[in-house]
């Protein structure tokens, strides 16, 4: 682990490189208004800056405060998201919010514990609010802090495991500069996304080279280390578009306990395996749960791979005509005109077959 001596040239030179002209221009670097901190944090936890900033904008759009959000309902925060991913954050989000305007008053507190036990918010995002929005001196640790550190100081350590967790934390409270933490936090970002990037590093450029423990040991493309990647569960999904009477659809919204929680979908056949002709089974399934005829004419498309974090999903989409609607099918779905699909929140791989339904 580095010497003082070292996390003082860190400090400095990353400061010295921040403030020449290499910090990043971001709207929600405008201000310090701690709502929009938030909010951005929110959005960036797991989506890219370039992916996540038309969304901010949005969202700062619609919702100028945090007052303005608390009011909104899940629907209406939901579809925002759309396509964005992972959307129990939209959901925490609007959670925290509601909570903020209760608790206390509509502004988000200036003290890391109480940041820390509001919903979404992790041990990063309340560091980098507290930060950002209130100047307190807390590092803010996330995925290209683990990378800078892990190479400079040569850690081999997993920066997320508990032990990994805890000395990375230590590692940015004995490197923050106590007089400019938001800045530090924000160099920290900045310069790992600009210079000690994840592939081709600037190393040549950089001016932490003379301190690099990694590059004096020619390891800069091994760290930070990387846990085995662990295997995708695969899941095979069959989602029916009906075309039923007077230009209607069916559609429910995914129950909790799985992915996409609250969104909107079709009516699913998930199957446990690959199977070569899916129909037969598809036919039974739909017959025996909603009541739908075994001689429907399905047209069937895909199978089309969409890859999340944890699982590989195998999308099949099959069309069909129905001219009267069961009894079952109406009990277990909500019935609606398939022009309208598109006002609701599909996940990300449906959102492409909801539009092209609703136009057919
Ligand atoms: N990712 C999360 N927060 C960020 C920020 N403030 N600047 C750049 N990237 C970020």
């Amino acid at each position: 682990m580095g010497k003082p001596l070292y996390s003082d040239f860190f400090t400095k030179e990353l400061l010295l490189w921040y403030d020449q002209g290499n910090a990043r221009n971001l709207p929600w670097k405008e201000s310090k208004d701690p709502y929009q901190i938030w909010l951005s944090e929110i959005i960036l936890q797991q989506t890219r800056v370039e992916q996540g900033m038309s969304y901010f904008l949005r969202f700062r759009e619609t919702w100028p405060s945090l007052e303005h959000l608390a009011k909104a309902t899940e629907d209406e925060v939901l579809k925002a998201w759309q396509g964005l991913g992972y959307y129990s954050r939209a959901r925490r989000l609007l959670a925290c919010a509601k909570r903020v305007q209760q608790e206390y008053g509509g502004k988000l507190p200036a003290d890391y514990d109480a940041l820390l036990k509001l919903p979404g918010i992790g041990p990063y995002t309340a560091a980098a609010i507290a930060s950002f929005a209130f100047d307190l001196a807390i590092p803010a640790i996330d995925g290209n802090a683990h990378r800078l550190f892990a190479r400079f100081f040569g850690i081999e350590i997993d920066p997320l495991s508990s032990l990994g967790k805890r000395a990375f934390r230590q590692m940015g409270e004995r490197l923050i500069a106590r007089n400019r933490p938001a800045d530090f936090n924000q160099a920290v970002m900045d310069f790992a996304s600009a210079v000690c990037r994840p592939k081709n590093p600037l190393c040549e450029d950089c001016p932490l080279r003379p301190g690099c423990r990694a590059f004096a040991e020619r390891r800069v493309q091994e760290l930070p280390i990387k846990p085995a990647a662990k295997t995708k569960e695969k899941r095979f999904f069959y989602y029916l578009a009906l075309h039923l009477p007077k230009g209607q659809t069916c559609i429910r919204r995914r129950p909790a306990g799985d992915i996409w929680q609250g969104l909107w979908e079709f009516p699913l056949i998930e199957l446990p395996h690959k199977i070569a002709n899916p129909l037969s089974q598809i036919r039974k399934k739909t017959a025996k749960e909603w009541g739908l005829p075994q001689g429907i004419n399905w047209r069937m498309r895909g199978p089309f791979k969409h890859v999340l974090t944890h699982r590989e999903l195998h999308l099949t989409f099959l069309e069909g005509r129905l001219d009267e609607v069961p009894q079952p099918l109406k009990k277990n779905f909500r019935l609606v005109n398939r022009k309208n699909l598109p006002t609701f929140a599909w996940p990300k791989p449906l959102v492409h077959w909801a539009e092209k339904i609703a136009e057919m």
